[in-house]
């Protein structure tokens, strides 16, 4: 139910312990967690009456440089929707820290949080850039479907999955609007209940060393498809996995050739649990290879349909690095290094290898990652780290090549 606007902030007296706490520049009223659990290995933000995590201050950093690297992209004032902002720290975020951000909407279907979300814009002085709203949030993202009512920027960041949430942000997205999407089920995109992420995504996931990687990929295939039938084609800018989650960023573009071109990225990826060894099986509709492993002739597992296509793109990374730069951030550090590793896997080959897995398997004491990476390249591969896994490493060379660098690596400690 949409609350009277009559009712002022100040009449708002959360009948839950909270704090104020700052974050980047804002300073917000947030539940006081430890007072909802009763032995520290309770979830505190879920037992709240309001949502609050502040480990994902992380993720808020990044969704802030984001933003502003696809508002310098464009070039002009842009308007951002969150529509789960539970205390509406992150959209509060949005209009204190990014350049360019007229106006900002946020909404939450929990009344304590819709409560909490205007007393926070109104502290931060921002009533008059902020409007706050208390729906559902298919009904909220509808309702601004309209051309004229669409935002440039939505950041759905849900409990759980940002499918239900999909068909109606990309309706009430700006022909090359920015989406930015948090998934939290892990389980599910990681494999652990492939019959939920089939389900949900439309695709089987594969428990695989990078299935981290995978559930990005799942992610952006499913958006991609949703979006398709509405003509619309998407182009993932950034994405990253962190502690419990993946997230990823996509622009869209309007029409049913852009539409096409998102699916033509569409396909499979063929796994062989015995040997390592992997491939890309372009088309949405085809597996076009034999399901023998060409390396060792055991039998492939398939995750997929997914998305192929590249998940991050070199210069709106750059741009989030400058970013990173021009502000002070309490992640500072934490975040120029997921942003240097990220933009040097960014033009790398799909799937990394990690090298404690391949120690496991072949029996070997482990080698450190950068002497692996070193061997690698001496033999005239390519080789660089991931962000998805501090042992983990991308490389052209067959997964013959990696387990002999790895064992001749291992066998000289
Ligand atoms: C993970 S929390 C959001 C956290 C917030 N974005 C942040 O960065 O702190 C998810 C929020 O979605 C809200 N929510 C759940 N279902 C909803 C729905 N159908 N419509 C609107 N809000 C919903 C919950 O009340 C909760 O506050
Ligand atoms: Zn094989």
């Amino acid at each position: 139910m949409v609350k009277s606007k009559s009712m002022k902030n100040e009449d708002f007296k959360p009948n839950f312990p909270t704090e104020i706490i700052t974050e980047g520049k804002a300073k917000v009223v947030v539940p006081k967690l430890k007072a909802f659990v009763k032995s520290p290995s309770e979830y505190a933000p879920s037992k709240a009456p309001v949502f609050y995590n502040p480990v994902m201050e992380f993720n808020r950093d990044l969704s802030i440089l984001a933003m502003q690297a696809y508002q310098r992209g464009l070039d002009r004032e842009i308007t951002v929707c969150d529509p789960l902002t539970a205390g509406g720290v992150r959209g509060i975020r949005y209009a204190l820290e990014v350049k360019g951000v007229r106006k900002v909407c946020v909404n939450d279907i929990n009344e304590n949080a819709f409560q909490l979300a205007k007393h926070n814009v109104a502290l931060n002085k921002l009533g008059k850039r902020i409007t706050v709203r208390n729906e559902d949030a298919n009904l909220f993202l509808s309702k601004h479907s309209a051309p004229h009512k669409r935002f440039d920027a939505i950041d759905v960041d849900p409990f759980g999955s940002p499918v239900p949430y999909l068909d109606s942000a990309i309706r009430a997205l700006r022909k090359g609007g920015l989406l930015a999407l948090t998934a939290t089920d892990m389980a599910p995109l990681c494999g652990v209940h492939p019959k939920a992420c089939i389900r949900k995504y439309g695709g089987k996931p594969l428990r695989t060393e990078y299935c981290h990687e995978l559930a990005i990929r799942l992610l952006a295939g499913c958006l991609a498809s949703v979006a398709a039938k509405r003509d619309i084609g998407i182009n993932v800018v950034f994405s990253h996995r962190l502690e419990h989650y993946v997230r990823l960023y996509a622009t869209i573009s309007y029409g049913a050739k852009a539409g096409d071109e998102s699916i033509k990225q569409m396909g499979y990826i063929l796994h062989c649990f015995k040997c390592f060894h992997r491939e890309p099986a372009e088309g949405f509709f085809n597996i076009g290879q034999s399901l023998a492993c060409r390396e060792c002739n055991s039998k492939l597992s398939v995750a997929g349909p997914l998305w192929l296509g590249r998940i991050f793109d070199k210069q709106f990374v750059e741009v989030m690095e400058q970013e990173t730069g021009r502000r002070v951030l309490s992640n500072g550090e934490r975040t120029g290094k997921i942003l240097s590793l990220i933009e040097n896997e960014t033009e790398a080959p799909i799937t990394y290898y990690v090298v404690d897995k391949i120690c496991d398997v072949l029996r070997l004491p482990v080698p450190s990652v950068k002497n692996v990476i070193e061997g690698l390249r001496e033999d005239g591969y390519s080789a660089c780290l991931t962000h998805f896994n501090s042992r983990g490493i991308r490389s052209n060379a067959p997964a013959a090549e990696i387990c002999k660098v790895v064992r001749r690596t291992a066998d000289s400690h």
